[in-house]
């Protein structure tokens, strides 16, 4: 029997076209093209379509593309049914685990995954993720908007009011940086599920349950937590050495591929220096500067560095979300990952059950009921 792998660390267990990360280069590409460039000049919608096309939309395809996400964005009432049922102290990432499910059990998908079945729940997600905001703030829903993009549109059905152009364009980059990234642990999740031919649906569920971990999707809001606890650039030093003199993980620094800087966060930082208060962005970046100097004097081996989460927070921060739609606000971009590689791993499927070393014991003997101790 071969060593465990702890981790699966460096394991690798599927082919993939659509994303790699480079983590000693600190580069991340879809489908060829760098994040960066993407970011720069490609919207949320483009990036979808390339991840489900391979290659970028022209204008006819980026138009069809578009009002197929948009239309789509209406619930199936059941699914609001279902959000309104739930405790408005629930957290958002258990409600939209719930009406991600309860929209697979309303939808008439039946065949194999599509295409088709992917947009519904790219649209959903923005959908279900506002109406439980403003169900748990004592207001109705509000009906989506057709001519608002991906990103406009969610900000809207949050606050009801049209986004102005810049924070539109704030949270659409995040989005797009967002979408896709190799095989992180939920986008893992994702394929074994689909790997076993169960349904898209039940495979998107499995994958919400995993990016809400702090150690993956669930870091952000504690990034924002832990900047607010510091409160002042003078008060950095003070309580990173007290927080790592206690063993605690700094939010928003390390990764398991990256061994230098995560490029979302250099594009992040720069978009968060645009939408930030000047205050919190000094704050931001000189706690960035002083836990990466810890971090490499006190574990110059494990070379870690600022990830994707860290100015996350500050953009998403930035665009007036709550702290606690940061993780369902990822899962709306990161669904586009999780079905195209659902629709990956059908193409060429084998199902995904690899072994494990046993540590138990050997031959027991199960006594009758009444002579166990
Ligand atoms: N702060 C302090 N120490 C850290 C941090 C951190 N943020 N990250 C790793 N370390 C240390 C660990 O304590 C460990 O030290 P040790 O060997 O002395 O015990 C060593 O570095 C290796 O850590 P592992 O947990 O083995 O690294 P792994 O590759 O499994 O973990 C992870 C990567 C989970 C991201 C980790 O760096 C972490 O916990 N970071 C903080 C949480 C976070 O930012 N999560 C978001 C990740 S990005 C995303 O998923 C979208």
């Amino acid at each position: 029997m071969s060593s465990v792998v702890k981790g699966l660390e460096g394991v690798v267990v599927a082919d993939t076209a659509l994303s790699e990360v480079d983590g000693e280069n600190g580069r991340l590409v879809y489908v060829g093209y760098d994040i960066a460039d993407l970011a720069n000049h490609a919207t949320f919608e483009e990036v979808v379509f390339l991840l489900f096309h391979g290659h970028l939309p022209n204008r006819r395809e980026l138009s069809e593309h578009s009002a197929s996400l948009a239309s789509h964005r209406t619930l199936d009432p059941v699914v609001i049914d279902t959000i309104r049922a739930l405790p408005v102290t629930s957290e958002p990432m258990d409600v939209l685990r719930t009406a991600a499910s309860a929209l697979g059990a309303a939808s008439h998908f039946t065949g194999p995954a599509s295409i088709d079945h992917a947009t519904t729940l790219i649209a959903g997600f923005p959908t279900m993720v506002a109406a439980y905001d403003r169900i748990r703030r004592g207001l109705e829903p509000i009906e989506p908007r057709e001519d608002l993009s991906h990103a406009g549109n969610y900000l809207y059905l949050l606050s009801g009011e049209e986004p102005s152009e810049q924070r539109t364009k704030a949270l659409d980059t995040y989005l797009i940086l967002t979408a896709d990234h190799g095989l992180n642990a939920s986008t893992f999740a994702a394929r074994v599920i689909a790997s076993t031919l169960s349904d898209m649906d039940s495979a998107i569920v499995g994958a919400i349950g995993a990016l809400k971990g702090p150690l993956h999707g669930g870091a952000p809001a504690l990034v924002l937590d832990m900047l607010k606890e510091i409160g002042t650039p003078e008060n950095a030093e003070a309580w990173l050495t007290n927080a790592l003199d206690h063993g605690v993980r700094l939010m928003g620094f390390g990764h398991r591929v990256y061994k230098t800087e995560d490029p979302r966060a250099k594009v992040l930082r720069a978009l968060a220096e645009r939408t930030s208060e000047i205050g919190f962005f000094k704050l931001a970046t000189r706690v960035e500067d002083l836990a990466l100097q810890m971090l490499h004097a006190r574990k110059p081996q494990n070379r870690l560095y600022t990830n994707v989460e860290f100015y996350s927070a500050a953009v998403m921060h930035g665009v007036n979300l709550p702290d606690d739609l940061f993780t369902p606000t990822f899962a709306i971009s990161r669904v586009s990952g999780w079905t195209a590689h659902v629709l990956e791993q059908l193409k060429d499927n084998r199902l995904i059950r690899p072994a494990s070393h046993y540590t138990g014991p050997w031959d027991l003997k199960a006594l009758p009921l009444d002579q166990r101790q």
